[in-house]
């Protein structure tokens, strides 16, 4: 797989490390980056990029070695907890007054500053107010705070001799956009920030369904550029042509994988081509993400990415209903403990409609009639539970629709190593649908409720027209429940996120071009697939369990 430029950080702090934790872990997923925690200054910086010193009793710092440390090339960001302490001189700012407890809105002072590549305009962290002042003329203002109708500075750079220094005083480390702009910073700091870097995307199979979502993902993503449509269809290179006129268009795939304008590509053809084209893309030298699901087999999916090894090359899923909110708002309450231990979860899709006609409904191009929607469900479950699974089993029922291949209705269970259990069921038949969602935890539960939105419109003619919103596109409604002291049963509503486009687009630019974590990783949809071949053997074997992992 693709490994990333190294950085080697020390970390020195104090009483400080509950705080930091949550940022350590995130830079600790990042294999290329060695963090070293220290409670004081080691004699020997030279194994180091950057340093972090934090809330460090004053001793323990050795200033003037991590100073020397910066002005010959090395990067040292300060962490201000709550101080009015003085800052070495080097910083060029100095903390102000420490006002109250509050959520700050900060912004990059510079909109196009280099770190703010792709991260939203305003964050709101949770935390102190504590302005820092700019003591030096070549202070860089990174991050302000808004405040009382003014920019309070609340993260400041500066160059020193070959390095550079930076302070702040923001210290919400469990936000992911600060995660980012701090990691960001220490590369900043170390010299090996590159906000210039640009891929070419080359879309391989350009899908009715999702080719366009791919086009403009591509065009309005920072750092992503789409220069190139590949597809069998003389129409649909038409269409790809029509929807951005600048891109070149290929008929044939070796001629497209030679285009060496194009680093990724992403594939967008039937799920029964996915692993011979992405292994013939990555050959020649392509990273590659792939439509879901990734491919139809296990022995597919390790070509795939020995292949991926063999070339050194970024492979990965269009895993997009990550960023789905009624997905991204159970995620949250999961983390915060809402229900807490998950144990048991039930997920469904469908509904009783004849199945289209296409290779959708036919299982020898499709894997069957769990790899669609499965390719989404299943990867949620996966990310939910992040436990060893133990067995998979699937039944099946072909009563109704005996005009194409995929079976009616499908039910997979998955029983983890930690006696969890969960399960997705796909039904054609289904004239009542089961929730989308029916989560139980040791304190409480989830449900997640269909939404049937249909609109209407005048029409001279018909009177009316009415627009169906397809259920799957919308969010369900959510309930939590939990169990009060008393005894009763508590309901509310749970907040969704705001929704955002090209999350997936943004997160493999973030990845590909900097090297932060991956939202949906590649274990992940190979396991999806593990669990859909176990699945299809065990519905062939009349429902036995088929173990998985061991
Ligand atoms: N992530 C999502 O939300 C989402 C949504 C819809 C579809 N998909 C996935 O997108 C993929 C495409 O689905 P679809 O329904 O749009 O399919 P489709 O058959 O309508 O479109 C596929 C396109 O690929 C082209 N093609 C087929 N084989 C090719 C080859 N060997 N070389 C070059 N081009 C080739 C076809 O000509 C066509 O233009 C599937 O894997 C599907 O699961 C994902």
């Amino acid at each position: 797989m693709l490994s990333h430029p190294p950085l080697s950080i020390l970390a020195i702090y104090g009483n400080d490390s509950v705080e930091l934790n949550p940022f350590f872990e995130y830079l600790q997923s990042m294999a290329h980056v060695k963090l070293a925690l220290e409670k004081a200054t080691p004699a020997d910086l030279s194994p180091y990029d950057v340093v972090i010193s934090a809330d460090t009793s004053e001793g323990d710092e050795k200033t003037e070695d991590l100073e020397q440390f910066a002005a010959a090339g090395g990067g040292w960001l300060k962490l201000v907890h709550r101080s009015t302490r003085p800052l070495p001189e080097i910083f060029g700012a100095q903390p102000g007054q420490i006002g109250p407890d509050a959520e700050l809105r900060v912004l990059f002072d510079d909109p196009n500053h280099p770190l703010a590549q792709r991260l939203p305009d305003a964050v709101y962290l949770e935390g102190v107010y504590h302005p820092l002042k700019p003591a030096a003329d070549d202070s860089e203002l990174i991050l302000y705070a808004d405040w009382h109708y003014g920019h309070s500075p609340v993260l400041v750079a500066r160059k020193a001799a070959e390095g550079k220094v930076a302070c702040t005083t923001l210290q919400a480390y469990r936000h992911p956009v600060l995660q980012q702009i701090l990691y960001r910073l220490l590369r900043y700091l170390a010299g090996t920030w590159d906000s210039r870097k640009m891929l070419g995307i080359g879309i391989l199979g350009y899908a009715p369904s999702v080719g366009k979502i791919h086009g403009l993902g591509a065009e309005n993503t920072s750092g992503l550029e789409l220069r190139a449509a590949c597809d069998l269809s003389p129409e649909s290179l038409d269409r790809a042509q029509q929807d951005f006129a600048h891109i070149k268009t290929y008929a044939a795939t070796d001629a497209f994988g030679a285009d060496a304008g194009i680093d990724l590509v992403i594939i967008a053809t039937p799920p029964n081509t996915h692993a011979e084209l992405a292994v013939q893309m990555m050959a020649a030298g392509k990273h590659v993400v792939c439509e879901k699901p990734l491919a139809l087999t296990r022995r597919e999916t390790d070509a795939m990415v020995d292949m991926a090894d063999k070339q050194g090359v970024h492979l990965s899923c269009h895993q997009n209903r990550r960023w789905d909110v009624d997905y991204l708002a159970i995620q949250q309450a999961l983390r915060e403990g809402l229900i807490g231990e998950l144990f048991y979860m039930e997920t469904f899709v469908g509904g009783f409609h004849h199945p289209c006609g296409y290779w959708h409904s036919h299982d020898a191009v499709s894997g069957g009639l769990t790899y669609d929607w499965g390719g989404h469900y299943l990867d949620w479950i996966v990310s939910l539970i992040p436990e060893r699974i133990h067995t998979v089993s699937c039944t099946r029922h072909k009563r109704v629709w005996h005009d194409v291949t995929n079976a009616d209705q499908e039910r997979i269970q998955i029983r983890f190593a930690g006696g969890q259990e969960a399960e997705f069921m796909h039904s054609d038949i289904a004239a009542l649908r089961k929730p989308k969602w029916y989560l139980l935890g040791t304190k409480g539960a989830i449900s997640g409720q269909w939404q049937d939105v249909v609109e209407y419109e005048p029409d001279p003619v018909t009177y009316f027209e009415q627009h169906h919103i397809p259920a799957t596109e919308m969010p369900p409604d959510l309930t939590l429940y939990r169990r009060h002291t008393s005894g009763q049963i508590v309901t509310q509503k749970l907040a969704v996120p705001e929704r955002q486009h090209y999350g997936f687009h943004r997160n493999i630019a973030d990845h590909l071009l900097s090297g932060e974590p991956i939202t949906a990783p590649l274990a992940h949809s190979v396991r999806v697939v593990a669990i859909l071949e176990a699945a299809a053997r065990s519905a062939a074997r009349g429902g036995t369990p088929e173990v998985l992992d061991g």
